[in-house]
């Protein structure tokens, strides 16, 4: 029997202008009301693996997630993948008569996430770009990771993003068939070594509201939303990406966090409202402000969770976490993070 098989490992990131609005027009394609930017974390960091076998032996498509079977049939940005990447596989077997034909064969999908699932800290992110990059590994696709995005993206918005390291921008696009909306790199995770990411688990349990749910009742509720994509992100981008450019981190930690809090603002402006902030995240909110009160040394954010984010300069994160661990005794805050590196990366190739 021949097995073909693939593994690869995919981090996380997160967003310091965030994504969240799709366009009720266009749900299967998956594309944003807005543009958003996003730092990739380190693969020692947060990360998913993700090993994919395809054979003639497989009787049908099969996903385990963390040790869990779940289905496929219902997971229909999931099949949406699958299909784009053997679509593209089949036409290269059509053209090339030595290719051995796997695009036909059912295929096994195995992931792990060294991280909560589904809490806020982005593991749709790792986890559709890690099964796009694994897919195209398995099939051999000639896709850069432009291409790849665009696939990772009508899996998960945000997992477009991890397809590059260091600062990257998804492009919301303007086509009716969603070509142009992709992720571009902004700056390589070379670009600003000092800028370290500490992650603050608060909670790890699963979140009441996914984000996909979450965003596509604020899109239909809320009128601070469009306040916030007409006339608040455009600029922000600019200003953000020129904040990386310049490695300024007073202005980046400033756009950073007032993001963080548009966003949840526009979350609690959605009808019925939606909570993703605990009592400890307002309290790791007060205590940064408290930190930065004669100039700021950190930047918090929070995706759709209680959990935090802290970007700072390399010098000021003993401190910050000294002072986290002194409020919060018996808190999971990992301050052995760092450098920003690699984007989706494979550990295994086909074989056969
Ligand atoms: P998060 O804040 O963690 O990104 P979301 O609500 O956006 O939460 O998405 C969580 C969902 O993403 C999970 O329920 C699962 O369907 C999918 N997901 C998470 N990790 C993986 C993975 N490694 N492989 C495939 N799908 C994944
Ligand atoms: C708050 O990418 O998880 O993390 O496209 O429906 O899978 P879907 O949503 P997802 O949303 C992420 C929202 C966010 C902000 C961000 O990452 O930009
Ligand atoms: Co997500």
């Amino acid at each position: 029997m021949t097995i073909f098989e693939a593994t690869c490992s995919a981090p996380v990131n997160i967003a310091v202008v965030k994504y969240w609005g799709k366009n009720p027009e266009k749900i299967a394609l998956n594309l944003p009301t807005n543009s958003s930017l996003s730092v990739t974390l380190s693969q020692d960091q947060l990360h998913s693996k993700t090993t994919i076998r395809a054979s003639a032996d497989f009787t049908s498509d099969r996903l385990w997630l963390n040790g869990h079977e779940e289905s496929i049939e219902k997971n229909k940005r999931l099949v949406t993948c699958l299909r784009e990447t053997r679509a593209l596989r089949a036409s290269m077997e059509d053209k090339d008569a030595a290719l051995p034909k796997i695009s036909g064969l059912n295929i096994h999908v195995c992931s792990e996430n060294n991280f909560p699932t589904a809490a806020g800290l982005a593991s749709s992110a790792s986890g559709y770009a890690c099964l796009v990059y694994t897919l195209a590994q398995l099939f051999q696709l000639p896709l850069d990771a432009s291409d790849l995005s665009i696939i990772a993206r009508q899996g998960s918005g945000s997992a477009c993003r991890s397809m590059f390291g260091g600062f990257v921008a998804w492009e919301m696009g303007s086509k009716d068939d969603g070509s142009d909306s992709k992720a571009v790199q902004i700056a390589p995770e070379t670009h600003w070594p000092d800028l370290q990411a500490m992650i603050c688990v608060v909670s790890d349990a699963k979140k009441g509201t996914s984000s996909t749910e979450g965003m596509q009742l604020t899109v239909k509720t809320s009128a601070l939303l469009q306040h916030r994509i007409k006339d608040v992100v455009p600029k922000r981008m600019e200003e953000m990406i020129k904040a990386i450019q310049d490695k300024d981190f007073p202005t980046f930690a400033d756009l950073t966090m007032k993001d963080s809090n548009q966003f949840h603002a526009v979350c609690l402006d959605t009808y019925p409202p939606i909570f993703y902030l605990n009592d400890i995240s307002r309290a790791i909110i007060r205590i940064v402000t408290e930190y930065n009160k004669d100039g700021i040394k950190a930047a918090y954010t929070f995706d759709a969770g209680p959990n935090a984010v802290i970007y700072a300069p390399e010098k000021n994160m003993a401190e910050i976490y000294a002072l986290l661990s002194h409020y919060f005794p018996g808190h999971q805050f990992d301050d052995s993070l760092g450098l920003l590196k690699n984007n989706a990366a494979p550990s295994a190739l086909p074989q056969n």
